[in-house]
């Protein structure tokens, strides 16, 4: 079942090329320039017409929405809002029948996600799911929605749902930016062929395996790590942060690089790892500059840079290598190495990967 894999979460990190491709197939039609989604197109006119969108979501779908974010407001000029559903659901939101929420939701049954979608529904919003198990509550309380296609994720820490949540997310992003005119079409069609790259892309980035266990190796006995990242991939700090404190029980924290100054600096010291994802794009020379800050602090540095990049190579402790892609897709390279990073940390930990202490695959109660 485990398909000669040692646990579950490996099996599903290394399945992502497939759900990635999964996820698109169908929808995303590369030679003619078209996405076809049931859901968004029965209802073109709802999402067309939307003041904004809320997206909706708890943990690491929560992160998902986070990224969509940026997409949404860079590729389709729409406003994004991103609520923990836990919180929206209890602040008596100012929501109302022109407004569009996203639910995202892996296994379509957490219940702050539930009630944060009644309470819409009762306002007169839209509601749209992304779920991935099929017929789950989520996905038949909303009005409409579109299956992420990962196929069963069993680790209670989730990894292809994420990146798939991702995909489906920037389909639809790319989708309505089209029907906008917020995108040309040569830019709409060079983003379809990267997409369509990023199954392939993802298998060179689970090929820096045996380099990244001995990053985890190295830093397996720190306390703490902090995490950063700017624009599209602040959200996947968080998620490198979410993903080794929940499965290694290592007290890890993600920030906006940029903020550490505000803060979390104060913490650096010759024993802290620093994760930093500088991908060579937007914002690269800011991160180099927060990568130096850190290192005459003395800081650990653990890079995840674009492959060849030789900057940050030269001030990093180790750098991990994730190929290039458009900004907006970047996302979906550089959670990969953050997924087996703590993967590996927590197996030579001797932690329980699959079943975490404390976490449950579905949260059912508030
Ligand atoms: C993290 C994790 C949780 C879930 C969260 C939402 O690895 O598994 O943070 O992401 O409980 O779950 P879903 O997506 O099923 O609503």
């Amino acid at each position: 079942e485990k398909g000669g894999y040692e646990h579950f979460m490996l099996k599903e990190i290394y399945e992502q090329p497939d759900a990635v491709t999964d996820t698109y197939r169908g929808r995303m039609l590369v030679e003619q320039s078209l996405i076809r989604m049931a859901g968004v197109d029965d209802n073109l006119e709802r999402f067309l017409n939307a003041d904004r969108i809320i997206i909706v979501a708890c943990g690491t779908s929560w992160h998902a929405g986070l990224v969509a974010e940026y997409i949404f407001e860079d590729i389709a000029r729409i406003p994004v809002e991103v609520e923990y559903a836990s919180e929206f659901r209890y602040r008596n939101p100012i929501i109302g029948s022109k407004d569009v929420v996203i639910a995202i939701s892996q296994s379509g049954e957490t219940a702050d996600t539930m009630a944060a979608i009644k309470l819409a529904k009762e306002k007169g919003a839209f509601v749209f799911g992304v779920c991935n198990v099929v017929g789950s509550s989520i996905s038949r309380e909303t009005h409409a929605g579109a299956y992420t296609h990962a196929g069963p994720e069993i680790g209670v820490a989730s990894t292809k749902a994420f990146t798939t949540q991702i995909t489906v997310l920037s389909l639809i992003a790319l989708k309505l930016a089209k029907a906008k005119g917020a995108i040309s079409n040569s830019d709409f069609q060079y983003h379809l062929e990267e997409l369509d790259l990023i199954p392939e892309k993802i298998k060179q980035a689970l090929a820096s395996n045996e380099h990244i266990k001995k990053v985890a190796h190295k830093y397996m006995n720190a306390a703490n790590f902090l995490y950063l990242g700017r624009g599209f991939n602040f959200p996947v700090a968080l998620e490198g942060a979410l993903k080794l404190k929940e499965i290694s029980y290592i007290h890890a924290e993600g920030y906006p690089a940029a903020e550490m100054k505000h803060g979390p600096i104060a913490l650096i010291d010759e024993k802290m790892p620093v994760v930093v994802i500088a991908t060579k794009k937007g914002h690269y020379e800011k991160v180099v500059s927060n990568i130096q800050e850190i290192k005459s602090r003395k800081g650990k540095i653990i890079a995840v840079v674009t492959e060849g990049d030789q900057d940050v190579r030269s001030m990093a402790d180790y750098v991990i290598e994730v190929p290039d892609t458009v900004e907006a897709l970047t996302p979906l390279l550089t959670t990969i190495p953050l997924q087996l990073l703590s993967y590996h940390i927590a197996v030579m930990l001797g932690k329980n990967v699959d079943q975490p202490r404390n976490l449950a695959k579905s949260v059912t109660v508030e």
